[in-house]
């Protein structure tokens, strides 16, 4: 028996529908998200974070790899190891149109949205659409863990 639903909800929701595909395919990847930052200033809206931020443990970034750490819906960082013992940090936010990168695909760092390429040891552009490199992000490796100076 067909459920008599009013015109515009179909359309809604058909329209709702395409925009959260469309958001999914930009989102942020779902293995992130390992960060507490008990050093971090949060400013009064709640939602800056400033100062010295614990990103998570450097075990957790391999070696030729990188992995995400989303700080806030503003700020995910993405962490490299472009040789051992190397790590970079770089802000997770693609330089051409806003994307969180996808993470480090066969040495380069990844944008998934319109295929920008970045180096991992830079942040540079190295093929694709974006002309600039990837926000850099002063990182210290203390220990077994990273910390990120936001
Ligand atoms: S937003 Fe990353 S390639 Fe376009």
């Amino acid at each position: 028996m067909p459920v008599n639903v009013p015109r515009r909800t179909v359309i809604s929701a058909s329209v709702a529908g395409s925009a959260a595909v469309v958001l999914a395919a930009c989102a942020s990847e779902p293995e992130v998200a390992k960060t507490t930052p008990p050093s971090a200033t949060v400013e009064d809206s709640g939602e800056s974070l400033s100062g010295e931020v614990l990103l998570g443990l450097a075990a957790d970034v391999p070696v030729g790899g990188g992995t995400k750490f989303k700080l806030s819906d503003e700020l995910t960082v993405l962490v490299t190891q472009p040789r051992a013992g190397v790590f970079r940090a770089f802000s997770a936010t693609c330089t051409h149109a806003g994307c969180i990168v996808t993470g480090v695909q066969e040495e380069q760092i990844a944008c998934g949205c319109h295929g920008a390429r970045f180096n991992t040891d830079s942040g540079e552009p190295e093929s694709g659409p974006a002309q600039s490199a990837l926000g850099k992000i002063q990182l210290e490796v203390r220990g077994a863990e990273l910390y990120a100076t936001i």
